[in-house]
């Protein structure tokens, strides 16, 4: 099949308006849907759903939790931890903090994102810096799948770092994973001045644009990122980043597909015969467009900096990502074909 022909399939087969446009070019997508939430039309519209499906206001954390309860016992987990995915084997709580907890311990968790992660776990970074950690899903993860990298870890929410601490220790890393305050680019910057090679990992709900002001926080011209952006929350913070970090990186963006999107995970088929309702456990429940920006330092402090494309092939899952020269002019949105995310 053409290339163009299985993106028509692609977006025929997307269940979703959003979806479908996906597959067109997801800066394009993140930025009309932020624009949409921008202008307040979500709101109306699921207020008109909520009333015409007869529910009252959006689900609670507490409806969450035993969401999850039922979850757990239809998947018949007698021992939590992460069944597949690069934290295979991490041990679990039944807690999670403003994600879903069930894609986290089948290991499906941000599928898009696994080729990334197992790639920084290959890198040679000696530490990783998690701002916006939540219950610690990757701070801990990269603690438990790395032997020496240090952690890092902040959010601004103490429910968060309690949870946080609470998984460390439930894996022995306590020592290994720390936590410290990174609420401005200025403390930011003492962080990333601490290392040599450090990966910055960011998922902060639209604050990312504040937070990483490279006026402010200079290190941040010889650091890798991996940031979520929330075109959503904060309109347009995806084509800005791209904008400011284009002198001193390359970048690579990802994300866009859910679930629906991959086939069904033997570790679900086998457990969960009905297909309709093992995707349910796979949902995320993400309303809003969210990508992801892999940033690479064009230049680097460390000597040890040899992670260039030999390194990433030495990978358990061979990345989907080609990295690209770049060209000498601003970047322009292009399509990222499924499976294939796009980078300049
Ligand atoms: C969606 S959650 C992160 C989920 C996490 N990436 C995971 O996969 O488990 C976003 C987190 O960012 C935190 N947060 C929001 N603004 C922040 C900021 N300025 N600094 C640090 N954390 C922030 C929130 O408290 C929340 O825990």
């Amino acid at each position: 099949m053409s290339e163009l022909a299985k993106v028509l399939e692609d977006m025929r087969t997307a269940p979703s308006m959003r979806r479908k446009l996906y597959f067109v070019s997801p800066l394009l997508t993140a930025i009309l849907f932020g624009l949409y939430e921008r202008l307040g039309l979500s709101r109306p519209k699921s207020a008109v759903l909520r009333t015409l499906s007869g529910r009252g206001p959006g689900p609670t954390p507490a409806d969450f939790a035993r969401q999850s309860a039922r979850r757990i016992r239809a998947l018949g987990l007698d021992r939590l931890e992460v069944l597949s995915g690069p934290f295979k084997g991490m041990r679990y709580g039944d807690f999670s903090y403003n994600s879903a907890l069930i894609p986290k311990l089948l290991g499906t968790y941000e599928t898009d994102l696994q080729g990334w992660v197992d790639e920084a776990l290959a890198a040679g970074y000696d530490a990783m810096i998690n701002i916006g950690c939540a219950e610690g899903y990757y701070a801990v993860g990269f603690a438990y799948a790395h032997p020496t990298i240090e952690v890092v870890a902040f959010d601004t929410s103490s429910v968060a770092t309690d949870m946080l601490s609470k998984l460390a220790a439930l894996n022995g890393l306590q020592n290994r994973v720390r936590l410290a305050p990174a609420r401005t680019p200025a403390e930011l910057e003492s962080l990333l001045q601490r290392y040599k090679r450090p990966l910055l990992f960011v998922d902060v709900e639209g604050a990312e644009d504040d937070l990483l002001d490279i006026r402010r926080a200079p290190s941040l011209a010889l650091a890798d990122m991996i940031v979520e952006t929330h075109d959503g929350y904060n309109f347009g913070v995806t084509r800005r980043l791209i904008e400011r970090f284009w002198p001193t990186h390359r970048f690579e963006i990802t994300g866009g597909r859910e679930a629906e999107d991959y086939p069904l995970p033997a570790i679900v088929r086998e457990r969960i015969a009905d297909p309709a309702a093992a995707r349910e456990l796979l949902s995320e429940s993400r309303g809003l467009p969210e990508l992801w920006l892999r940033f690479r330092a064009r230049h680097s402090t460390g000597a040890s900096r040899s992670s260039g494309p030999k390194e990433h092939e030495k990978t358990r899952h061979k990345s989907r990502t080609r990295a690209r020269v770049a060209p000498s002019a601003a970047p322009s949105p292009r399509r990222a074909g499924r499976g294939s995310p796009t980078s300049w």
